[in-house]
């Protein structure tokens, strides 16, 4: 079944003691209130146990923000996918633009990183997105089947159902520059007719794509009435209460 999500992704931010603090903040700001999404903090490898210990119970979940592309070995300062399950963690994002630019992570290698991801029974959270000169020149839609087709698209039915997509255009991921309703929802149907001629009609509405992309406050109801868009990848909002709990309540 699609589900609302709207997941933070704390990026390289917070201090073990200050990720505790905005976890614990959170909770208390959500204990009581009906939410109609489900909501993940996507924090850095070393608060996922702690900030798992504190949502357990809740309706909060915890997700890692990557994970290695092997399972174990000489692999010096990588993460396994089964390390992060061992956390409590549910969820890891993979594909985000900024690990592609500056870590060099390929379609082949994202491949390898969801099937790490599932085989430990973890849901990927998996980014695509186009930068600025291929939406200028009309390339947006290439890109993405790109790199959906290549990373993704060799998984059984019932593999890519356990998978959330996220859109997040990466001219405007902390830029401030957000998509348009209108072009949201626009690469949100493609991805989601992609997806249904590849793995049917079912499996393509039972898919949650979330947008990702200066994704705020002001703007997160308009994104969020979109027909194909199941929630938001937040950054920079994440990073407080007052900015973040705004985007939840949305939905
Ligand atoms: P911002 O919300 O800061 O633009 O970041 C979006 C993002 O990259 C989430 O993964």
């Amino acid at each position: 079944m699609r589900k609302n999500i709207v997941a933070g992704n704390w990026k390289l931010n917070k201090t073990l003691q200050e990720g505790v603090a905005l976890a614990k903040e959170l909770k208390t700001a959500l204990t009581g209130k009906n939410v109609n999404c489900d909501v993940i903090i996507c924090s850095p490898f070393i608060h996922l146990t702690a900030i798992h210990e504190i949502v357990e119970g809740s309706e909060m979940k915890v997700g890692a923000q990557n994970c290695a592309d092997k399972d174990s070995g000489a692999y010096t300062g990588e993460v396994s996918a089964a390390m992060v399950a061992s956390t409590g963690a549910q969820y890891v994002i993979l594909g985000h633009s900024e690990r592609r630019a500056y870590y060099g992570e390929t379609n082949a290698i994202l491949k390898e990183k969801v099937k790490r991801a599932l085989e430990n029974h973890l849901i990927p959270i998996f980014c695509i997105g186009e930068v600025l000169e291929e939406r200028e020149t009309g390339k947006q839609n290439k890109v993405v089947k790109t790199q959906i087709n290549e990373s993704l698209f060799d998984l059984s039915a019932e593999d890519f159902g356990k998978i959330v997509l996220a859109y997040e255009p990466v001219w405007a991921i902390g830029t401030g520059k957000t998509a348009t309703s209108a072009q949201a929802q626009e690469m949100h149907a493609f991805i989601r007719q992609i997806v249904a001629d590849k793995y049917g009609t079912k499996t393509a509405n039972d898919t949650s794509i979330l947008y990702g992309g200066s994704a705020n406050a002001g703007n997160a109801k308009e994104l969020f009435s979109n027909p194909d868009v199941d929630g938001g990848l937040i950054g920079g909002a994440s990073l407080k209460v007052d900015t973040f709990l705004p985007i939840i309540e949305a939905f």
